[in-house]
């Protein structure tokens, strides 16, 4: 492909759009959000990128930045604490986290993408210093795991923002399953941020106004955050973040009618859980 377009991104990738989409509108049409990113601009201006294909929906555009901020601020507070930390980023797309959070000398960054995103990322986003980029299936965590310096102890992140309703319900499992088994017996404190939806989401994605843009859909939700520690449970859940709530009207109204009829579950949201790095028992 034309290493400078997006014309070849088809499917779950193609999905990386939405929310460079959103980066690049932020000052214009989110600007209380106070979202800065000029390595965003910049990627835009190479790949000739109109956001205006998405700028519609304004959800998602006001939603991705909110999310953005909150994955920024997880990754600013857990690498003041860990300064030598390890960093897992899943499914980055053409994300410039680092350029934003600048980590300190001491951490290891990985991002792990499919092998197109990879490409345009190593041809658009300069390279910095210990940020490393890894093709592969970033939910089969047997793929990189020996690849990435997860020493026995090292403090590690493991991000994952926009990807999980992408995956399959049993591969979002087996995924949770593997980093916590890992996460035992290689004795490591681990925090994993992501985000998740709801199945009603899941079963109205392709009502998404840009996710039907693409060729994606949603294939794994989760009713409350609580079922991904039923599935993995040496997890414990740190932290709760609801970004529908905070991403424009429509999606609050939604959201709220949302806990009404389900008892309390959130439409769409993020969370951090942790793994003190021993077996659960
Ligand atoms: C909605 S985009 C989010 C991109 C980026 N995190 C951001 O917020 O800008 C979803 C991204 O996840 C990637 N992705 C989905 N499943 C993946 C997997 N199993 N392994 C690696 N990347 C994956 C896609 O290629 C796509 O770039």
């Amino acid at each position: 492909m034309d290493r400078l377009s997006t014309a070849a991104l088809s499917g779950v990738p193609e999905t990386l759009l939405i929310p460079l989409a959103a980066r690049l509108l932020a000052s214009e049409r989110n600007p209380d959000l106070g979202f800065i990113d000029p390595a965003a601009r910049v990627v835009g201006e190479r790949l000739a990128f109109d956001p205006a294909r998405f700028a519609d929906d304004r959800g998602s555009m006001r939603g991705s930045i909110v999310r953005a901020l909150w994955f920024d601020s997880v990754v600013r507070r857990f690498l003041a604490a860990h300064p030598d930390a390890l960093c897992v980023s899943i499914g980055s797309g053409l994300d410039t986290r680092t350029d934003r959070v600048t980590p300190p000398p001491g951490v290891d960054w990985y991002d792990i993408e499919f092998p197109d995103v990879v490409a345009l990322r190593q041809a658009l986003i300069p390279a910095r210093p210990n940020v490393h980029a890894i093709a592969a299936d970033g939910a089969n965590v047997l793929a990189w795991v020996d690849v990435v310096p997860w020493h026995r102890e090292r403090p590690m992140l493991v991000l994952a923002e926009g990807v999980c309703m992408y995956l399959k319900p049993e591969a979002g499992a087996a995924w949770l399953r593997a980093l916590d088994y890992l996460a035992g017996v290689r004795a490591t404190p681990l925090t994993l941020a992501f985000d998740f939806a709801s199945p009603f989401m899941v079963r109205n994605s392709r009502r998404n106004p840009s996710v039907r843009k693409t060729q994606a859909q949603f294939s794994w939700g989760l009713r409350r955050i609580d079922d991904a520690v039923r599935i993995a449970p040496g997890f414990r859940v740190a932290e709760r973040y609801d970004v529908a709530r905070r991403s424009g009207v429509l999606s609050r109204t939604v959201s709220m009618a949302h806990r009404l009829i389900t008892g309390g579950r959130p439409l769409y949201g993020c969370a951090t859980l942790t793994h003190a790095g021993h077996a659960a028992g």
